[in-house]
């Protein structure tokens, strides 16, 4: 098994991935996950992964995902581009420095900011200061044209975003994506709000390439310390 740069922060550093889970329980969906990228989609290279609600395991998600396209020799991209609850740049203290937001804010050249992650071919896009309006700075020029470049540079691009039915962010990044993949905690999440949030993923040029069923449940001590927004 590969060993990864050590770092005892909290749970979602990289090298706290499941990395004997992704050859086993996680490896069985990403591969089906990864099947449908790239048999119901001609050109999923860019991908939003997003939730109906919050913590229903968007970012550990992406980081999964990413560590297993990364660890097959493709160039992956991970951007934290949760400005509102930026937890893959908490795991890196990454908050104060600069990152997305300020590739938004056309502050600096993104290639400047990015961080190495102790796996080879993947890049990681902290967030950057947190902006006051958000979803605002993702309507900028510099936004598409951050899209435009990144294409030209990776294989694949993942957006850690927001949740769907809380924040409209996820909507207005999946609309430059390709595609967006759907979280969704198996015990938690209401059946009617799925069918909202693939609504509003469809409603931008039907960009919904499938669901994640996340079945971890999370123990009485994590969901006592996990409150945002
Ligand atoms: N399948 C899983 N196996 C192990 N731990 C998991 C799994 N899914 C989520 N977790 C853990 O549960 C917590 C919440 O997950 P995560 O942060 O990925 O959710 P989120 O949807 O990104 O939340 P938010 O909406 O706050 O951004 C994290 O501590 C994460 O490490
Ligand atoms: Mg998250």
């Amino acid at each position: 098994m590969r060993r990864l740069k050590s770092n005892e922060q909290n749970g979602l550093e990289w090298d706290k991935l499941p990395v004997t889970e992704v050859r086993s329980v996680f490896f069985e969906k990403l591969n089906s996950i990864q099947s449908s990228i790239q048999f119901s989609n001609n050109k999923a290279q860019v991908i939003t992964v997003t939730s109906a609600h919050k913590g229903e395991g968007k970012t550990f998600t992406s980081m999964n995902l990413a560590a297993v396209y990364a660890m097959q020799g493709k160039r992956v991209l991970i951007i934290d581009a949760d400005m509102h609850n930026p937890r893959l740049s908490k795991s890196f203290q990454q908050t104060n420095k600069q990152g997305f937001s300020s590739v938004l804010a056309g502050a600096v050249p993104y290639q400047e900011v990015l961080q190495t992650t102790g796996i080879e071919n993947l890049s990681f896009l902290p967030v950057g200061p947190l902006p006051p309006a958000p979803t605002k700075l993702l309507n900028s020029v510099h936004f598409q044209t951050f899209v435009e470049d990144v294409r030209a540079e990776y294989d694949l691009i993942l957006f850690d975003t927001p949740p769907i039915l809380l924040i409209s962010d996820s909507r207005t990044i999946g609309a430059a994506s390709d595609g967006v993949i759907l979280v969704i905690k198996a015990a938690n999440t209401k059946k009617a709000d799925i069918m909202r949030a693939i609504q509003l993923i469809e409603a931008r040029h039907e960009k919904f390439l499938g669901a994640i069923y996340n079945d971890k449940k999370l123990s009485k001590r994590e969901m006592s310390t996990y409150s945002y927004y």
